[in-house]
């Protein structure tokens, strides 16, 4: 993978004074800004279809106990990251590809009284700043679609993460058909959309070493949460809301995506492996 891919990658997700401008929203929203919660960051927290639901369904199929130092990999502006170390205990390390999340991720996790539990970098997920074996468990959420060189991303966490830790991916993959209209959230064109289907995913993470557990077609959720997000939608967005990261034209991206899901042509998929012992 080229670092110019990469630049392309942040350059999409990039936001120009996303902190201030997070918390100018929360402030709007009538938030006490220094002590915030996880729960009022909720609206714009988490970057994937689902949203919090859906973070804490694949968390709980992680079986954390809370004593886990986890990787979250693309960890965003680190809303997972939070609630993997306010509702489980866990410790939790992100790396992101853009640095205005990673900035955002860090004020906001200090914030909210969460700063010593969780601990943030400007990192790829194809060369992790972290030795071999470093962590309990880690997880991704819908960050792959970016990446072209998956067989990287499957050894790179199978390299940081133990022996007999497990990985979660949920992840948006291909599905029956590849004509995909663009925009989508998390690419302007084809050009920065990797998309790999379930088996292919499958075959890549048995080859770096990872028994693959459970895998969980998530379309009926993910339209769900579309129609009544876009329905919600039709008025005024609320000043803390994804459309901060999306951007203006998010509502276009929200409506392609929900396009792709009814047709089959994608499918929020849910992976559970783990690295063989
Ligand atoms: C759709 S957002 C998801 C963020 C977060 N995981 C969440 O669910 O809220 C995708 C994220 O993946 C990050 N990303 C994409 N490619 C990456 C790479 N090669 N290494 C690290 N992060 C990457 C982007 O910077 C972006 O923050």
């Amino acid at each position: 993978m080229s670092d110019d891919h990469e630049r392309a990658v942040a350059r999409h997700y990039q936001v120009s004074a996303l902190t201030e401008r997070i918390l100018k929203a929360a402030a709007a929203a009538g938030l006490d800004t220094d002590r915030l919660t996880p729960r009022d960051l909720g609206p714009i927290d988490e970057f994937h279809i689902g949203g919090r639901a859906a973070t804490k369904h694949v968390v709980a199929k992680m079986g954390l106990t809370g004593s886990e130092h986890v990787l979250d990999i693309g960890c965003g502006i680190g809303g997972a990251a939070r609630y993997l170390a306010s509702a489980i205990g866990c410790r939790v390390t992100g790396i992101d590809l853009t640095p205005e999340y990673v900035e955002a991720a860090r004020v906001l996790s200090a914030r909210t009284g969460l700063g010593d539990r969780t601990a943030f970098e400007v990192a790829s997920a194809l060369r992790m700043p972290f030795a071999d074996a470093t962590f309990d468990a880690a997880l991704t959420l819908h960050v792959a679609m970016n990446i072209k060189d998956r067989a990287g991303l499957c050894r790179e966490a199978a390299r940081v993460i133990k022996r007999g830790a497990a990985l979660c991916i949920y992840d948006v993959m291909q599905g029956d058909a590849d004509d995909l209209r663009f925009p989508m959230p998390w690419a302007q064109t084809p050009a920065t959309s990797h998309l790999t289907t379930p088996a292919q995913m499958e075959e890549l993470l048995s080859a770096a070493g990872f028994a693959v557990e459970d895998i969980e077609d998530r379309t009926r959720h993910g339209i769900a949460f579309f129609r009544e997000r876009l329905a919600a939608s039709s008025g005024p967005a609320p000043a803390l809301g994804l459309q901060l990261l999306v951007g203006p034209d998010a509502r276009l991206k929200f409506q392609n995506l929900l396009e792709g899901l009814e047709r089959g042509a994608v499918a929020p998929v849910v992976m559970m492996a783990r690295r063989r012992a």
